[in-house]
């Protein structure tokens, strides 16, 4: 079954919410093991609601890119599949919600990722007053990971996934959203992937049963088609 029972209604009763008040913010949350589909998901459904995806992986790799102070403090951290201070993280995303683009929503793509951020952000838009209305957790084993991130390339210009298998672009190497190049990044390889599934064990899954508690969980098979997957969110997140 792709979305069990409990998940299905977490959403629904968060779309009742929606139309009930002609039409509420849209905020969201995903969590998930590295290449759970977080990004692919985030991407479309970003599009599909007109409000930015916010993943502070990309912000992160940007800051490497451009050699700036932050990226350079978190590129060993990045390249080594470890988690970049919370310090660091959390103003990242105190400054991004404020921005105009998030009046109308946004969704998070990778973080909170620690209790420590979960809390900070609790705090965060508690005083700011903008609410969470719902937290998509994508499962998926750890083996469908692996094989997933040893097969995916991003396009250096829109960040947009492939897969050489699974979601594979229509001229190898170019991105078929942009014309931009595709690269393997660098945390793909597979001692570096493994590396990261053991920290999101130990650090980010605590959070499934964080937001559990708080009402706000939904949890999504992610090994159905991405294509599928989507439909089931748009389907249930329009209320159709
Ligand atoms: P980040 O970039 O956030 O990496 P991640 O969470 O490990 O997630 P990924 O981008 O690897 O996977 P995803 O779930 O988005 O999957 P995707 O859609 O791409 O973070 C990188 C690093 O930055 C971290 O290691 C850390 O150092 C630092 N960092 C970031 N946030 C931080 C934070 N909050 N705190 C501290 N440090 C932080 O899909 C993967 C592949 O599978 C693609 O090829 C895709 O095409 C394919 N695919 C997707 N869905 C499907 C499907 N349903 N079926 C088949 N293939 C699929």
């Amino acid at each position: 079954m792709p979305i069990n029972k409990a998940s299905l209604l977490v959403l629904e009763s968060f779309v009742r919410q929606r139309e009930g008040k002609g039409g509420r913010k849209l905020r969201l949350i995903f969590l998930g093991p590295p290449g759970s589909g977080k990004g692919t998901q985030a991407s479309r459904l970003s599009q599909r609601f007109g409000i930015p995806q916010i993943s502070t992986g990309d912000i992160l790799r940007e800051a490497v890119a451009n050699k700036t102070e932050m990226g350079i403090k978190a590129k060993e951290s990045m390249d080594n599949g470890e988690l970049v201070s919370d310090d660091v993280i959390i103003g990242i995303i105190c400054d991004r919600i404020v921005q105009t683009d998030c009046e109308n929503g946004f969704i998070l793509d990778g973080f909170p990722r620690t209790i420590v951020q979960a809390e900070s952000f609790d705090k965060m838009i508690g005083e700011k007053n903008i609410p969470i209305d719902i937290v998509l957790s994508l499962d998926v084993s750890e083996e469908m990971v692996v094989r997933r991130l040893c097969g995916r390339t991003v396009c250096k210009e829109c960040k947009t996934n492939y897969h050489l298998e699974f979601n594979p672009p229509k001229k190898k190497g170019v991105c078929s959203n942009c014309g931009g190049k595709l690269y393997h990044r660098p945390d793909d390889e597979e001692d570096v992937v493994r590396r990261r599934l053991k920290i999101y064990k130990e650090t980010t899954e605590p959070l499934i049963g964080y937001y559990q508690q708080k009402g706000l969980l939904s949890v999504i098979d992610g090994t159905n088609e991405i294509e599928n997957i989507f439909k089931q969110l748009v389907g249930v997140l329009e209320g159709i």
